[in-house]
């Protein structure tokens, strides 16, 4: 079959599997191809358990591999046959010298460029899709200058991705916004054009923003800067209501319900976790530092600390009330991922419980609808200390506490009398995330700490 057009994305993760999988089903004329080094990744994108849990990808990938979606590892091959090329590899915290713990480590999106520059014959539109430090577009634009062809035109776009996980497929089927940046030449509104014409197969129009490319890459941190700071501010109140009596619960229903306010994302938790907000946050820390903006530096890594703060605040409450001993006692994490409907658990406020909590020798039982295998390949080493139990309800067995640390609905329809008849007594609830019924617990004879809410129990600690 002929396509109107060809499209490749490098990078086949949790933002270029998706976003491709939507562009491919909405607009069928167009040959989409995913490549990536990873074989095991491609294989589980050929096959029927694909290599990431996202709600709707399934139906999707279904409806459209093999037609106009494919995925493989022939990356030279895929750069020759495209004519634009959405770059959605991995931009990790930098591990090592200069920035290391802060910066963005762009290594992979290098050698993404050399890649296109070696392997292309004619003229490509390369479009940042990756989560980017403002001014990238300016190195990849240096690679492609390095060895020019004659003939061959490289134009970068910046079009950073906004979806969240768990909600991916919504989000891109029904986007807020798509945000298209670039040069303002002729070759980049040209360019532009091309991929606003995309989207707009099923965007409305007035939700593509376009913009020159600088604010474009700036934006996508920003944004993250922006929600990760509203879960830091109502978390950072969440620790002053456990002081006063005050209900954050209340408090979020109160504030939210003022529309220069707005009620999403001020559910006080345990912290964000997953692998954007931090790394986007101490990215633009960085940035701010290496223009010698310290204050602004300094206002923003503050939303770090408090989330790191809540997280330390949350297990030294647990300490506290589990009459501060963990040895021996079997902790049940109901909960892995970073948060409900995805099995990612990049930086999942749930890793950092349970290194806290083996210290502290006690036992600890994982149980997560999704997220059990990858939580078993980050506390691979721990071997007896931990198990994994996907079903909730047996998970709970023996178990002298119960900590919810992601959201998932399931957690709010479990019959808590039969968990507690399964526990160890007394038997506590802490509830990372505010889901269940507290009163209820209780009632059942469960020893329950919420957060930024009263505690419920019936131990004194006088
Ligand atoms: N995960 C999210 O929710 C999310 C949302 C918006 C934006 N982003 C951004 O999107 C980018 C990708 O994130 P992700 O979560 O999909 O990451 P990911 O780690 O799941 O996927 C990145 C993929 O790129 C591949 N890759 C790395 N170097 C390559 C190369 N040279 N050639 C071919 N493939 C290569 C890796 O093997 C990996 O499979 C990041 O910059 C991230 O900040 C992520």
């Amino acid at each position: 079959m002929k396509f109107a057009k060809s499209i490749l994305c490098i990078g086949a993760g949790y933002v270029g599997g998706p976003t491709m999988a939507v562009i491919a089903a909405k607009c069928p004329e167009c040959k989409v191809t995913v490549v990536d080094i990873n074989e095991d990744r491609i294989r589980g994108w050929n096959s029927d358990k694909l290599p990431i849990y996202e709600p709707g990808l399934d139906a999707i990938v279904k409806q459209c591999r093999g037609k106009n979606l494919f995925f493989s590892t022939d990356i030279p091959q895929g750069i020759r046959d495209s004519e634009i090329i959405f770059v959605s590899v991995n931009t990790p915290t930098k591990t090592f010298g200069e920035g290391a713990g802060m910066a963005s480590d762009v290594q992979y999106l290098e050698r993404t460029a050399r890649d296109i520059l070696a392997h292309s014959r004619s003229s490509k539109i390369v479009i940042e899709k990756s989560t980017i430090p403002v001014k990238t577009a300016q190195a990849m634009e240096n690679i492609f200058l390095s060895s020019p062809r004659s003939g061959v035109h490289f134009e970068v776009l910046s079009n950073p991705e906004f979806l969240a996980e768990g909600t991916a497929i919504r989000d891109l089927e029904n986007p807020d916004r798509v945000l298209i940046g670039s040069r303002e030449t002729p070759t980049g509104i040209t360019a532009r054009q091309t991929l606003v014409d995309i989207y707009a197969q099923w965007v409305p129009r007035e939700r593509i923003i376009t913009s020159n490319i600088w604010s474009s890459e700036l934006s996508k941190l920003v944004a993250n800067a922006f929600l990760a700071q509203r879960v830091s501010s109502i978390n950072a109140v969440s620790a002053l209501c456990e002081k006063t009596q005050a209900d954050v619960r209340e408090i979020s229903r109160a504030i939210g319900a003022d529309s220069r306010i707005g009620a999403k994302f001020l559910n006080a938790g345990i912290g964000f976790g997953g692998s954007c907000f931090k790394k986007d946050i101490l990215n633009l820390v960085y940035l701010c530092r290496s223009y010698g903006l310290e204050e602004v530096a300094n206002y923003w890594e503050s939303v770090v600390k408090i989330n790191e703060y809540q997280l330390g605040r949350f297990f030294s409450k647990m300490l506290k009330a589990m009459l501060g001993t963990m040895s021996g006692k079997r902790i049940c994490l109901y909960g892995f991922a970073f948060k409900a409907d995805t099995g990612d658990t990049r930086e999942s406020p749930a890793k950092y419980l349970t290194h806290k909590l083996l210290a502290e020798n006690a036992m600890v039982t994982i149980s997560d609808p999704q997220a059990n295998d990858n939580a078993k390949i980050d506390l691979a080493g721990y071997g007896e200390a931990i198990q994994y139990i996907a079903d909730p309800l047996d998970a709970a067995r023996d178990a002298d506490a119960l900590v919810v640390m992601t959201d998932w609905d399931i957690y709010r329809k479990i019959d808590y009398a039969q968990v507690f008849q399964k526990m160890r007594k007394p038997a506590f609830i802490f509830d990372g995330r505010n889901i269940l019924d507290h009163k209820k617990c209780f009632e059942l004879g469960f020893n329950v700490f919420p957060i930024g809410q009263q505690e419920l129990t019936h131990l004194k600690y006088e």
